[in-house]
């Protein structure tokens, strides 16, 4: 759950590398460092906190000259975030140098042995020990830098993405992954080296995603040399064209990447059903749903794996899902799921759902499954992100790159992507007709531009945002399709304004949190006029009679809820199943407000990280 960047080429190394880091910034940002090589010496920076923080102290301890580096951003995993801690760290010999995202689970066995061998170690990392470990088998074997990586990496067991170099081999870079991601960029005689492409996306837009268990040599003027790190067989190089560009990764003006994201959703939800839905024609067409037909067709029940805000949309997904295509849906936590010895047959169709596609405890999932037998279908943003190589087939989001850590266009393109799976296998099974199937399509069409119009609520909120913004606790509450988007409210309060919220169906909150209710607690209610609107109308009277602060997310021209709630935020009238992809729009803004108004960090939230790769 780190940042890796590298450089090896005709320019200055160390611009690009720090652009790279900060854009990585959202995979972890507790420390970060530099290692930099002029063709003599190695010059190595390194510092607890940001990228900011390292600019400062490179400005005090190198020279920044060189035309091959690396670069890493922490999210500490072993060893506290700290200026030893933070990578790239050397071997002991002080020739080679190391950054690495991931986890080496026998580090310690490892670092018994190399101990007894006379090795020392200054940090508390897993990766200080890798490093060393290849330093010895080099020496021991008498080796290249490349065969000495590929044999220590056969003796590791975890997860990494690496870059290594070697003082005494200046024209190399040496990179290898295994279940944490790494791309190269190929420029004109340069390359780059990255987690993702942002780094290097306006140097050149072709790139080579390793693959698991593959590493590279990367060579100055000379090119990139695949090899399976277990067998040493040669691969071929697949370069693809990268499709993002600069300004999609940018903050576009916005103050921060979580508004621009939640300002996106129109253009995102609009690119994720763009080409999938012809309403005149009555055709939804995803190629993976359509080639495995017959495997969705003939499942039990669909079992769906996701964590965080991705298990929200899933959560979601099950009441359309069931209410469409009257398939039965379980919704599981991955990382419950992949420990509790689920019940799970070759009739299962399981869905994995995951923005970012690297989270560990969904691959592990989706690992599980299809050991027994079960047809996994990803639903994922990151494109060749591991999930989405992992699973039997998938649907991208199509939502752009997502970077504030709180995830928001990424929950609404999901549901999007669901909703139209779940209108597709409806059709099919003919559970809907075909006048309700068009009409769902008509409906979904023009949910952009009612989200642009929930959107022209931002000042509202802000105002509301104001009032509440010093209350300790939270309580938001839904019904139906829109209990999911209550967790999904609280969610995003708490990730990024530190206020505890809890998220509840409406109608539960009478058997314990009612207990909570005074005049100090404000309540979110998402009350629209098709989602069970007389019983949650009754539900704030309750609160009402209990003195609860009352902000309603209602439907346009509500007057009943007007007249019971302290405020009422509206959002435009559509499907009551398509209704949390308007009623999360404030709810995003709500806690995004808040957030700026209390100083936090809204993109990067303390001890969260955007892409969990450990679990
Ligand atoms: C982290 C992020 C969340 C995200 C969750 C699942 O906790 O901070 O925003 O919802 O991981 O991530 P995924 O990439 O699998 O959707």
């Amino acid at each position: 759950m780190c940042g890796i960047v590298g450089y090896i080429g005709h320019r200055e190394a160390y611009p690009i590398i720090m652009k790279g880091l900060q854009r990585l910034e959202y995979r972890g940002y507790d420390s970060a460092g530099i290692a930099l090589f002029d063709g003599n010496n190695i010059k190595l920076s390194k510092t607890k906190g940001k990228v900011v923080d390292l600019e400062d102290r490179v400005a005090k301890e190198i020279n920044t000259e060189g035309s091959l580096g690396i670069g890493h951003t922490r999210w500490a995993t072993h060893g506290v975030p700290n200026d030893v801690n933070s990578h790239p760290h050397y071997s002991n010999s002080g020739n080679l140098v190391i950054i690495h995202n991931g986890i080496i689970e026998n580090y310690e066995s490892l670092k018994k042995e190399l101990t007894k061998r006379g090795y020392t170690f200054k940090s508390d990392t897993d990766t200080e020990v890798l490093i060393n470990l290849i330093e010895d088998v080099k020496k021991n074997e008498n080796t290249k830098l490349g065969k000495a990586v590929q044999i220590a990496l056969n003796q590791v067991v975890g997860a990494y993405a690496i870059a290594v170099f070697d003082k005494n081999k200046p024209n190399e870079i040496v990179v290898a992954r295994l279940g944490s991601p790494l791309a190269i960029g190929i420029g004109e005689d340069e390359f780059f080296i990255a987690s993702d492409a942002s780094p290097f996306i306006e140097y050149t837009k072709n790139a080579i995603y390793l693959e698991d268990e593959e590493m590279a040599i990367v060579r100055r003027n000379k090119g990139v040399k695949i090899r399976k790190i277990k067998d040493d067989s040669l691969v071929d190089p697949y370069i693809q064209e990268l499709q993002i560009n600069l300004e999609q990764i940018e903050k576009g003006g916005f103050d921060h990447f979580m508004l621009k994201e939640i300002y996106e959703q129109p253009s995102a939800i609009q690119d994720t059903f763009r080409g999938r839905m012809l309403p005149k024609d009555a055709i939804i067409k995803m190629a993976g749903v359509e080639d495995n037909m017959k495997t969705f067709l003939n499942a039990d029940r669909i079992i769906v794996v996701a964590c965080g805000t991705s298990w929200h949309a899933g959560l979601v997904s099950e009441y359309i899902f069931e209410n469409l295509a009257r398939i039965p849906v379980e919704v599981e936590y991955a990382s419950e799921f992949r420990y509790r010895n689920p019940v799970i047959t070759d009739k299962d169709v399981v869905i994995a759902i995951s923005q970012s596609g690297e989270t560990a405890d969904t691959l592990a999932a989706i690992k599980l499954a299809k050991s027994k037998g079960a047809f996994v279908f990803g639903v994922c943003n990151v494109v060749g992100s591991s999930i989405a190589r992992e699973t039997d087939a998938g649907a991208y989001t199509h939502a752009g790159p997502e970077i504030g850590v709180a995830s928001t266009k990424a929950f609404t393109t999901q549901i999007t992507v669901l909703t139209l799976i779940a209108l597709r296998l409806a059709r099919a099974k003919g559970t809907i007709t075909s006048t309700e199937f068009r009409h769902h399509m008509i409906e979904l069409e023009l949910i952009p531009e009612k989200v642009k119009k929930a959107l022209e609520s931002d000042d509202y909120v802000r105002s509301i945002a104001e009032i509440y913004k010093d209350a300790s606790n939270f309580l938001y509450l839904g019904r139906g399709y829109n209990f999911p988007v209550a967790l999904e409210g609280a969610l995003k309060l708490k990730e990024i304004s530190y206020i505890h919220a809890e998220g509840y169906p409406a109608a539960e909150m009478k058997h314990g949190p009612i207990a909570l209710i005074d005049e100090n607690m404000p309540i979110v209610v998402i009350a629209t006029r098709k989602g069970h609107y007389d019983k949650v109308v009754s539900n704030i009277e309750e609160i009402k009679s209990r003195s609860g602060k009352i902000i309603g997310i209602v439907t346009e021209g509500d007057t009943t809820v007007k007249k019971l709630a302290d405020h009422v935020i509206e959002v435009p009238e559509s499907l009551e199943l398509l209704s949390p992809l308007l009623t999360t729009i404030p709810l995003q803004l709500l806690s995004y407000h808040i957030a700026v108004m209390l100083d936090k960090n809204v993109d990067q939230p303390r001890n969260l990280a955007k892409s969990v790769t450990v679990e």
